[in-house]
Formats: C-alpha cells, structure tokens, sequence
C-alpha cells in the first residue's frame, strides 16, 4: 500500500483555537483520505519538532493494522529523516494511546467534510453522465484539439482556488475573471462547450449538476475520445461564489518557463506528488502551444535536438513581436491521440516546452519518463490516479457554494 503523505507545517485556525495542523493524504486503495492532523497532541510539547511527526506517521500502519509504504513529498527533508531514524525506535504504550486518540480526533475533522463519490447524480440525475458524454463526443468530433481544451480547462480550475469551478467567471461586479490572468489569457479555451454542455444538462436536469463536476467529467470523456485512459470520476463538488485574484492565478498555474524544483513546489502545494506531477505533465500528448511559449527553448536552449528546433523555428520566428500565437502541437509524432509519445520525445530532447524537458533529469524524475516512455499501461494508470487527486483539490461540498445554472455567472 502507498501512502502519499504531504507535510503543511502550518499554523491554522480549527474551533477558534490556533492549533499546528499537518495536512495528511493517505490513500488507501481507491479510498483517499485528506484531513488535518493535529499533531500537537500527539506526544507534542514542542509543536516544530519534526521528530514528533515522525512518530505521530508511524503509528498509521499500527492503527490500521497493516504495512504501509510512506513516500514523502520532497518539501520536508527533515521530517523524511526522522522517520528514517524513527523507524527502528519503540513506541510505548501511552504513545500509542495519545496517537490513537489524536487519529479519532483527525478522523472526526476529516468526517465532517462532506466526500465526493461517483454516485453523487444516480438519484438526482441520472441522465448526468451520459448528456456531458454525449455533449464532449460531439465537440471533440468537430474538433479534435478540443479534448486537449477540456482536459486543461479542469487543472486550470483545479490548482486556482480548488475545483470549483471559479475558472469560468467572467468579469463582473466583484468579480475579476481568472480568464485574464496571463496563464489563462488568449490561452485557455473550450468556455464555450461548457456552457453548451452545462445547458444540455441544466434540459435535463435543472440546478443540480455543478459546473465544476462538468469540468471533472468533461476533462475525463476527453481523456478517454483520444484513446487515452477512463477513471471513475468523483463527484458532488458545488461551484464558487468568487474568482480567485489574478494575483492567486499567477502564483499557483505552473508557467513553461518554470525550472524542475518550481514545478515541484507547484505541484507540491496542491498535495501533488512528484509522481503525480510527471503522470499529469503527459497529458501534453496532446494540444497545441503557442510560440511565445517555447520561443526561447527553441532557441536559446542547447537541450533541444537540433532539427527539431529548426522545425519549429519555421513557424515561430525569433522575433518576440512575431507569431506569438503561431501554434505548434506538443507531441510532434501524435498530436492528436493520447498515447505515451510524449515521455518518448523528451528521451529524444523533443519536448516543446521548457517545463516539459526539465523533466528528463537525472535521477528519479528522469527515471519515471523513461519508464513511462516504454510502458504506457503505467502511465495510463497512474495518470487515471493523479486526475482523480487533482479532482480532489479543495471541492467546495455541502452547503458551501452554490450550484451555478449558467457557469460563466454567479446565480
Ligand atoms: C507541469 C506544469 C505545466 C506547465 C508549465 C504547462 C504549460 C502549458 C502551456 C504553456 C501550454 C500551451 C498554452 C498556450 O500556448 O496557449 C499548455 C498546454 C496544455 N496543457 Fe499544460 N502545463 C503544465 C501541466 C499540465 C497539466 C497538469 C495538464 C493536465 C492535467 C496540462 C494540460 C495541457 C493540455 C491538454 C494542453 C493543450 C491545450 C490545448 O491545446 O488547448 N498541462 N500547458
């Protein structure tokens, strides 16, 4: 069993009291858990000692009574070591009664939010899936790049604010629109289908699905219309009242120019792993990027196989006053199917972007390209996971929120 554990050594306010929290994934099979563990009271005087998280981690295997695997995200060295040298210490009997007691306690905070699962329509509308379906095959068929659209329609709502759907607000009062933040401007497409989907199922079944479940499972229809692979998506998240700022957008959407350590720390501060970051950076197997995004690797970059960067200097002139949007597909061999070619030309030095170049390091990164590049039922499976985590980032559920008739506007 894997356990993706993210470390948030963040002071939080819970109940009024200021408490430290650790964030806590854990996966067990298909059952994600996320929730907030107050490690101050498990064992904690000191409430930075990493030594005490260790411990606090530890216990899981115990309480759940069986081996677990922890892989850490790289953001907390210290408390990787810790565990290492925890992992022979023995734990006393109090420990475990103080750590079985924080656990009760970090299961009660994570049980009062509300969960996605995939049968959230089945009663409400059970037409949902079938009419998004229907709706993406129809606009994927006119247009092939269109999959690639949808599918980054959903990370660019995802990593802004949570997947709630804030991405699709226009301007209006109080609200400046994500759109026009650099990342999403004149860049992010396929608005316009959502909107034609969402009144499909607004027909069918008026004010109950979300925008943001349109965008999940449009994103996923996609994946799977281009020969890419299908999950079950979760669902029941409800759409924002508000834009994220641009200042927020700016921040959290990777850009092509990011170096390897600030993709990390990108994915990182969603709760995605570095696993997930190189699963989910494959779905550059399709799409198009415009030449003001790759124009410098094209040409200043010595990492770059050479006929390949004279191919695209072709349509992307140096000038950085020319051809900016001039397009170019991301995965030169398929552009069009969603397939592991991507991993496949990064070994070549092929990759368009920068940011999908740095990911052919050394060491284990590089390692994971390669192994996606010859084995795509890998990359399949472990792209179908990192989407279904994506999707989890920070749903509104419950009552919070609300659930948009039109989503380009609050109700
Ligand atoms: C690792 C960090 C990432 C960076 C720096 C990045 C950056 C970019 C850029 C610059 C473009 C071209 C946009 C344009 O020229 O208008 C693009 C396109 C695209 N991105 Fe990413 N991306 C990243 C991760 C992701 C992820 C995680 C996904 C989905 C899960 C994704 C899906 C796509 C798709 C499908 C396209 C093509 C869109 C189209 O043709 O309309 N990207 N990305």
């Amino acid at each position: 069993m894997l356990v993706d554990i993210v470390m948030e050594g963040s002071c939080m306010y819970f109940e009024g009291r200021a408490l430290n929290l650790l964030l806590v994934e854990i996966e067990c099979g298909d059952l994600p858990l996320r929730g907030f563990w107050p490690y101050k009271l498990a064992l904690s005087s000191s409430s930075t000692n990493h030594h005490h998280k260790a411990t606090s981690l530890l216990i899981l295997p115990l309480l759940l009574r069986t081996p677990i695997s922890f892989s850490f995200n790289l953001i907390d060295p210290f408390l990787q070591q810790s565990i290492v040298e925890m992992s022979s210490a023995r734990v006393s009997s109090f420990t475990q009664a103080l750590l079985l007691a924080s656990l009760l306690l970090f299961m009660t905070v994570m049980s009062c939010e509300a969960h996605l699962t995939p049968k959230y329509y089945v009663k409400s509308c059970p037409q949902a899936l079938s009419t998004i379906r229907a709706a993406v095959r129809s606009a994927v068929a006119r247009e092939r790049r269109m999959a690639a659209s949808l599918i980054r329609l959903h990370f660019h709502d995802c990593f802004v604010q949570g997947c709630d759907a804030s991405l699709l607000l226009k301007d209006a009062e109080g609200i400046v629109s994500e759109q026009n933040a650099a990342q999403n401007f004149r860049s992010a497409r396929g608005y316009e289908v959502i909107d034609s989907i969402k009144s499909a199922v607004e027909k069918v079944c008026p004010g109950v699905v979300s925008c943001a479940d349109i965008l999940a499972v449009a994103a996923r229809d996609s994946s799977e219309y281009v020969g890419g692979p299908t999950w079950k998506v979760k669902l029941g998240r409800r759409d924002s009242t508000t834009a994220a700022n641009k200042d927020l957008v700016q921040r959290d959407l990777p850009i092509a120019f990011n170096n390897l350590d600030e993709l990390i720390t990108s994915f990182a501060r969603q709760g995605l792993s570095i696993k997930d970051m190189v699963a989910l950076s494959g779905s550059h197997t399709i799409g198009q990027a415009q030449c003001a995004t790759f124009r410098e690797r094209i040409y200043t970059e010595p990492n770059i196989d050479p006929g390949f960067a004279a191919m695209r200097k072709r349509r992307c002139p140096s000038s950085p006053v020319l051809g900016n949007s001039t397009l170019a597909p991301l995965d030169l061999v398929t552009p069009n199917s969603f397939d592991n070619n991507y991993y496949k030309n990064l070994l070549q030095k092929k990759g368009l972007l920068h940011s999908d170049q740095v990911l052919l390091s050394s060491g284990p990164i590089g390692d994971m390209v390669k192994y996606y590049s010859k084995n795509q039922a890998a990359f399949f499976a472990d792209f179908a996971a990192a989407m279904v985590k994506m999707g989890d980032i920070a749903p509104l559920t419950g009552s919070a929120g609300e659930v948009r008739r039109t989503c380009s506007v609050i109700n």
